[in-house]
């Protein structure tokens, strides 16, 4: 997305004004816009308030539409191993054009999996590499937060596909175990899809915890 693009969100919608601010920052496919909007939409119809703790952020647009979204979350920390340079430039676009997000998100490098989410918090993540969606959901378990995650790259040697590998494909069976996994941990669950010409990888899987887990959760593999 760049400035030739913007012309191809010219309306006054809140989807354009921010596609165009993300063409200003000129880092971005406009893949990525899709996916992050698509999902902060669906997201925010379900969940809103609460820290936002964005997980294998990368660029950080979901925490920054999210905000936009509802300005009911104070604050948004994105987690990543490696911080992206289209991170400050994203942000910095939105910035201004949304001054109110000044000062509230913040990136920290680091590994999701030792993250201090407080309870209360909501935790999204889009593509987290095969395994790692499992560890956002672990995180999302231990802390008893709501959680929203869009899993990629099933990795079928490594996660769970819970058994049902032959009666469905594989990267299906390994989303429906994690749906199962959350509810069996005491969460409610909800299921959508983002639009498949934007994504393959459009399953979309909310959780709200309720209950203490039915079963005590089985080790983690690492
Ligand atoms: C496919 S990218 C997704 C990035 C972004 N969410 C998006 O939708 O474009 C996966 C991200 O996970 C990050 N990552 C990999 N292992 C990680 C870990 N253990 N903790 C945090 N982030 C990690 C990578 O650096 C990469 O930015």
């Amino acid at each position: 997305m760049n400035r030739y693009t913007a012309e191809h969100f010219a309306g006054d919608t809140l989807h354009d004004r921010i596609a165009r601010a993300v063409c200003e920052a000129e880092c971005l496919p406009r893949k990525e816009f899709h996916e992050a909007w698509e999902s902060a939409k669906r997201i925010r119809r379900q969940m809103r308030g609460g820290e936002v703790w964005e997980l294998a952020a990368g660029h950080g647009l979901l925490s920054a539409i999210l905000l936009i979204l509802d300005d009911s979350s104070p604050s948004a920390t994105c987690i990543d191993i490696k911080r992206p340079p289209s991170q400050e430039r994203v942000l910095a676009a939105l910035q201004n054009h949304w001054p109110r997000l000044q000062g509230r998100i913040g990136f920290e490098e680091s590994r999701l999996e030792e993250a201090q989410v407080p309870t209360g918090s909501l935790i999204a993540s889009v593509h987290a590499c095969g395994e790692l969606t499992d560890r956002v959901l672990d995180l999302a378990i231990r802390q008893r937060t709501r959680v929203a995650v869009l899993p990629c790259c099933h990795d079928l040697r490594r996660c769970d596909t819970g058994a049902l590998a032959p009666w469905m494909d594989g990267p299906l069976a390994v989303d429906a175990t994690r749906a199962a996994r959350l509810q069996h941990a005491g969460f409610r669950v909800q299921t959508a899809l983002i639009p498949a010409e934007i994504t393959p990888k459009n399953r979309l899987l909310l959780g709200w915890p309720e209950t203490p887990a039915r079963i005590s959760e089985p080790q983690t593999r690492t």
